[in-house]
């Protein structure tokens, strides 16, 4: 079981002299750099505990969203049977056929890379003061409390159900609207099959979490070139937070998915997602489906830009389980409800650690 870590208090002011901390892109092209600075090294290291390729025994299960909306209701139970299997035995998945066009994802590849490549003065006016705010550029997960900090840059933009956008790259909020939009589609598409998955309603989840307003995020995760992979750690073991979470990346692997005891390495296949369940499809399903520990590693050849969409329920839905998975004798109810946004917001302000968000809730 994941340990309870400290509670930050959301509001606690940034350590001042924490924030003089740069990017790690602008470490990793400082010339000459040949190892990391000890505040990057991690005493577990990604090494530590090697990782198996995605193979025969291991290989990730994979969607096709197509056949959602088949005629033949063969083809249609068989495609919610494997959605089922997929959220029970890995709580990861890739999706093809997904319908958000080829061209709309390489704009947003494109838009992503021009905006970490902003000088860093341009990057700072987006830097975000406090977790709700709705741009927040920064580096490691949360620089004021993380106590090593990680190989990695991001961007997280609120786009759902109010719709924030850097002001740069130029076009930067058409692109980013409309892939949203898409993706979001793509969710709701995926939440139903989840709902008949688990003998629900199609529409369930969309009411019951009121999906009209779902608290849709956006985090781009920028993981430069690193010159002690070994020692350093992209992003550490954690769960995501939403219902269901919708990964694009530019084509370099690191995501390593926490499996059968072992930590899998997932190899980027062009133009799917990667979808992963979260601590409120959990909540939600009682646990039937669990949110699963991931974490990135880092490589000392090439940059890696991953594309993150969190589809959550919206921000002042109290998450429950659904009250017919739960009966008062063998199904109790094994999570408090709490509301998605107080949630979130205990989550962002501490120590990234495992799945100790979803502890907190925990009967
Ligand atoms: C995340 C995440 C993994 C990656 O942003 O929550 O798990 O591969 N990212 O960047
Ligand atoms: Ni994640």
């Amino acid at each position: 079981m994941a340990t309870v870590c400290p509670v930050a208090s959301p509001h606690q002011e940034a350590n001042p002299s924490r924030l003089k901390i740069g990017s790690v892109k602008t470490l990793a092209e400082s010339s000459n750099l040949t190892s990391i600075p000890s505040h990057y090294a991690f005493t577990t290291s990604a090494s530590g505990d090697q990782a198996v390729h995605s193979d025969h025994d291991y290989s990730i299960p994979v969607i096709d969203f197509s056949l959602f909306s088949s005629s033949n209701p063969d083809q249609r139970r068989k495609v919610v049977s494997d959605l089922a299997k997929a959220c029970q035995d890995w709580g990861f998945f890739m999706v093809i056929n997904h319908g958000v066009p080829e061209s709309q994802m390489k704009a947003m590849g494109d838009m992503l890379t021009g905006f970490f490549d902003l000088t860093e003065e341009d990057k700072r006016e987006f830097e975000g003061k406090h977790v709700l705010d709705g741009i927040r550029w920064g580096t490691s997960f949360n620089a004021s409390v993380d106590k090593v900090f990680f190989w990695r840059d991001y961007l997280k933009v609120r786009v759902h159900p109010k719709f924030y956008c850097p002001s740069k790259p130029e076009d930067f909020s058409e692109v980013l609207a409309e892939y949203a939009g898409a993706v979001r589609k793509l969710a709701g598409g995926l939440l139903k099959g989840i709902s008949e998955s688990l003998g629900l309603e199609p529409g369930y989840i969309d009411e019951a979490m009121n999906m009209d307003s779902s608290l849709q995020i956006l985090t781009a995760n920028l993981y430069p070139p690193c010159p002690q992979p070994e020692l350093a750690m992209g992003m550490p073991p954690h769960s995501d937070h939403g219902l269901l979470t919708i990964l694009m990346q530019n084509g370099i692997g690191g995501l390593q998915v926490h499996h059968g005891g072992k930590w899998v390495k997932i190899d980027p296949i062009p133009n799917a997602f990667l979808v992963n369940t979260g601590d409120h499809l959990e909540i939600m399903s009682n646990g039937k489906y669990k949110s699963v520990l991931h974490r990135a590693v880092v490589n000392n050849k090439d940059t890696r830009i991953s594309i993150v969409l969190s589809n959550g329920p919206s921000p002042d839905t109290v998450v429950t389980p659904a009250e017919q998975l739960v009966d008062g004798e063998s199904n109790r109810a094994m999570y408090i409800g709490m509301k998605y946004k107080d949630f979130l917001e205990l989550q962002q302000s501490s120590v990234l650690d495992g799945k100790s968000g979803l502890e907190r809730v925990r009967i």
